[in-house]
């Protein structure tokens, strides 16, 4: 299963909860940290930004980006969201209109960039000066071919426009790295991985929870404690049912990957500790 259903319908108020936890936070580079990346580049003017971002999740993180850029002389005055999740866009474009009162516009617009390119960005497009098109919170390590989205977000951008782009990095060698599954063992993470089956109509007394770890890939499967009648069919005990991955990657790989995608990559900044890189790119 997707993990991006994990974001949609109802599953966007347990993301949201989620998304407050220490947990959570834990995980992902500081907005500090993004914001600084993009002024270190080189590659945005000081003056008023255009920003797209893509995954903004419930804005909490989007809005402590915002205020550091606004602090660094970059202050965003138009501001798009665009996510596959409807609902979650609503909750962070509520989140981020009461920041922005009438200093910054905010506008959304629905976008799965799994499945294709956007009309989106254009449309909305306010004039001339470049976009910055934002995916930060290592959501590009959730998608299932990286590549192909980054592919995606650049056919919807102009030449001139920026990606700024946020992962978390390895260990891709090591046999159980202990670390990287610890922020995923809160009943916060289970609740909001879980949902969409409970969505789909399952009982979560019949789903145990695992966590595992498989070549650099940190896995959620559920597992079903007794046979499950879905749909017309009916899956058997201890079926799994991969609920969950989040990618970790190796700093060359997902530099190679915006190369792939066609970007021209600007600047690679790791944060401080080594274990999150942001990676500056332009669209030629
Ligand atoms: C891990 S959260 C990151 C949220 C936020 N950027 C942060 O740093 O806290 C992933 C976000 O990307 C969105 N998302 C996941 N898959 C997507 C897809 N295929 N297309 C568009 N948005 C997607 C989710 O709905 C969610 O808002």
């Amino acid at each position: 299963m997707p993990l991006k259903f994990a974001y949609a319908g109802s599953a966007a108020y347990t993301h949201d909860t989620y998304a407050r936890s220490a947990d959570y936070l834990s995980m992902l580079a500081s907005a500090r940290h993004e914001a600084d990346a993009l002024v270190s580049a080189g590659v945005v003017a000081a003056h008023a930004l255009t920003v797209a971002e893509i995954g903004p999740g419930n804005g909490g993180r989007s809005r402590a980006f915002l205020t550091r850029l606004a602090h660094r002389g970059r202050p965003c005055q138009r501001y798009l969201a665009l996510d596959f999740s409807e609902t979650l866009l609503d909750i962070a474009c509520a989140r981020l209109a009461r920041f922005a009162g009438d200093r910054m516009s905010v506008d959304s617009h629905v976008w799965d960039i799994e499945c294709g390119t956007s009309r989106g960005v254009e449309r909305w497009r306010p004039g001339p000066e470049p976009v910055i098109s934002c995916l930060l919170g290592h959501t590009l390590g959730n998608v299932e071919q990286p590549v192909t989205a980054l592919a995606n977000i650049r056919a919807a951008l102009r030449p001139g426009d920026v990606l700024l782009l946020s992962v978390a990095l390895g260990p891709a060698d090591e046999p159980s790295p202990v670390a990287a599954l610890a922020p995923y063992r809160s009943p916060e993470f289970r609740a909001a991985a879980l949902q969409p089956l409970l969505a789909a109509g399952l009982d979560e007394a019949d789903l145990e929870f695992v966590l595992g770890w498989k070549d650099g890939v940190v896995v959620g499967e559920a597992v079903l404690r007794r046979p499950v009648q879905v749909g017309g069919g009916v899956l058997p005990a201890g079926h799994r049912i991969r609920c969950f991955q989040s990618r970790r990657f190796r700093p060359h790989d997902v530099i190679a990957a915006v190369g792939d995608a066609g970007w021209q990559v600007r600047d690679a900044l790791p944060a401080p500790g080594g274990s999150h890189l942001v990676v500056t790119a332009s669209r030629h």
